[in-house]
């Protein structure tokens, strides 16, 4: 019999949630569920510390997981409040998202249908360029979450390139990273990581923008070197938690919004994770008027699906609330 009683939609919610992406699937969340409330935790334990020294791709991931959760709520008939870093002297408490019955239909239920059909898809994308209306709106989706969002034109692509490269480099002479790396990526099962059946065979195949990660056994249709894709940079007017959550928050949305337009994306985040070329992105791309938080490539996707990169299980990541 179909379970419509409350813990169990709010449990439906929070599995739609962890489908968000997060840095190297590291799906660093947890989730304390109380009676009129589902609380969000950043999981320090899964936090990379090498790939990302300032916890800024871990709050980047929990912020895409709410915004998943308040999607799925709301296409479940709550009308969930969420109030942002809701306790001053616990960081790591991230979201209280109060759950408020449905007063009038508000539900996006083309982003709730998105949610298990997204993937962060390495692949070189098709020639055809993503019509202007549809950036338009993949940019509107993403301000619609409280971040700017700026699309990168031909002239600025040679410094987000470098930038790219220069990240690389850096990275890989950094202590642990390539361990990190290694050990977040190329596995065959399991659900932590990023999977061989979710990165290409050779991983600079993907272009300039995509991570050196293990190589997988995904191959990409030959002769696609004439990639159209967009890149989009989600910035902030500030720099702190609330403002890397909410870039979250955006990522979630241009991504479901990019299904629903039949575009494929994926996250990019290295050149940000090193100091030296955020700040190189923020005066040279964005005229030193936003922090850059996360980039998101998008574009046509090649023929053929790809599987979903596995999650953990809800019993890891939900905790009731005992009082
Ligand atoms: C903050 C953040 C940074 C990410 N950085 C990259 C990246 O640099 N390169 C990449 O290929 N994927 C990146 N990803 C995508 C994750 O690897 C991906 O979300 C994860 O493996 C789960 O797979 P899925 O998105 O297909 O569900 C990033 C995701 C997030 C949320």
């Amino acid at each position: 019999m179909l379970d419509l009683s409350p813990a169990s939609t709010v449990r439906s919610a929070i599995d739609l949630a962890c489908m968000a992406p997060s840095v190297h699937n590291s799906q660093p969340w947890r989730w304390l569920v109380g009676p009129h409330t589902v609380h969000l935790y950043a999981d320090l334990r899964r936090w990379l510390p090498a790939t990302d020294p300032d916890g800024r791709d871990m709050v980047i991931s929990c912020g895409a997981a709410l915004d998943h959760l308040r999607i799925a709520l709301q296409a479940s008939g709550h009308r969930p409040a969420v109030h942002r870093l809701p306790n001053p002297a616990d960081g790591d408490h991230l979201a209280a998202v109060e759950l408020r019955s449905n007063q009038y239909a508000d539900a996006d239920l083309s982003l709730v249908n998105a949610v298990p059909a997204r993937r962060s898809d390495r692949r070189p994308y098709g020639s055809w360029p993503v019509p202007a209306a549809f950036v338009d709106e993949l940019v509107a989706a993403g301000n619609g979450r409280g971040a700017l969002v700026h699309l990168v034109e031909p002239g600025e692509r040679p410094a987000v390139v470098r930038a790219i490269r220069e990240a690389e480099a850096v990275q890989s002479a950094q202590p642990g990273y390539d361990t990190e790396l290694a050990l977040w990526s190329g596995a065959v099962a399991g659900p932590d990581g990023v999977p061989a059946a979710n990165l290409l065979d050779d991983p600079a195949a993907g272009g300039p923008a995509s991570r050196r990660f293990a190589p997988g056994s995904v191959t990409p249709a030959p002769g696609r070197s004439d990639d159209a894709a967009e890149l989009l940079i989600i910035a902030t007017s500030s720099d702190d938690a609330l403002s890397w959550l909410r870039a979250g928050e955006a990522l979630s949305a241009i991504a479901l919004r990019a299904v629903d337009l039949g575009l494929a994306s994926c996250p990019l985040s290295a050149p940000l994770e090193v100091p030296a070329t955020r700040v190189a992105l923020r005066d040279g791309v964005l005229g030193g008027a936003a922090m850059p938080q996360v980039a998101l490539r998008v574009g046509w996707p090649p023929p053929g699906s790809l599987p979903r990169t596995p999650r953990r299980s809800l019993d890891d990541v939900i905790a009731e609330m005992t009082v």
